[in-house]
């Protein structure tokens, strides 16, 4: 065990596990953000996903002492009352079916409009095609993030 410093959704966060535990579960058992879902546990899905110092990273592969002193973001950050731009598209678009997969999607999507607020629909599929949806709703990522790129969501 140690005591490992992390700032969560802007606040700082002081947790004792093991240095080796998965960000993921830190965030979810010991934090109770259960906003951030697991799914392969393997770094192969997004469903984990998270920002670390704004970038998009997989919470179920990345051990808590590689992000000691870091910012992480949430889904539960990403807005005060989960109203952030993209999820408001969410909804216009009625984007999810299960659900499962789309606070990674989500967060993937946050952080490439952070870097690259008009992305191409190139630029769009590189960012998101390691996030993976079951239920087959990629068409409706990828219009939910068009409708932010072109402003037609405040
Ligand atoms: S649960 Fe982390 S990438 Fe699948
Ligand atoms: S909405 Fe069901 S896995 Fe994506």
């Amino acid at each position: 065990m140690a005591d490992i410093s992390l700032r969560v959704n802007g606040s700082e966060r002081k947790v004792s596990v093991s240095p080796d535990t998965p960000l993921l579960w830190v965030l979810r058992d010991t934090l109770n953000l259960t906003g951030t879902k697991f799914a392969c546990g393997a770094g192969l899905c997004g469903a984990c996903t998270v920002h670390v110092e704004g970038a998009a990273v997989r919470s179920c592969s990345t051990p808590v002492s590689q992000v000691a002193g870091k910012n992480v973001t949430t889904i539960e950050g990403l807005s005060a009352n989960g109203l952030h731009v993209l999820q408001k598209a969410w909804i216009a678009e009625d984007v999810p079916q299960c659900g499962y997969c789309q606070t990674g999607q989500i967060m993937a999507a946050a952080a490439l409009l952070a870097k690259n607020p008009h992305p191409s629909d190139q630029d769009i599929t590189n960012a998101m095609s390691g996030n993976i949806c079951r239920c087959g709703t990629y068409d409706r990522i990828r219009r939910a993030i068009q409708r932010v790129a072109a402003g037609g969501v405040r």
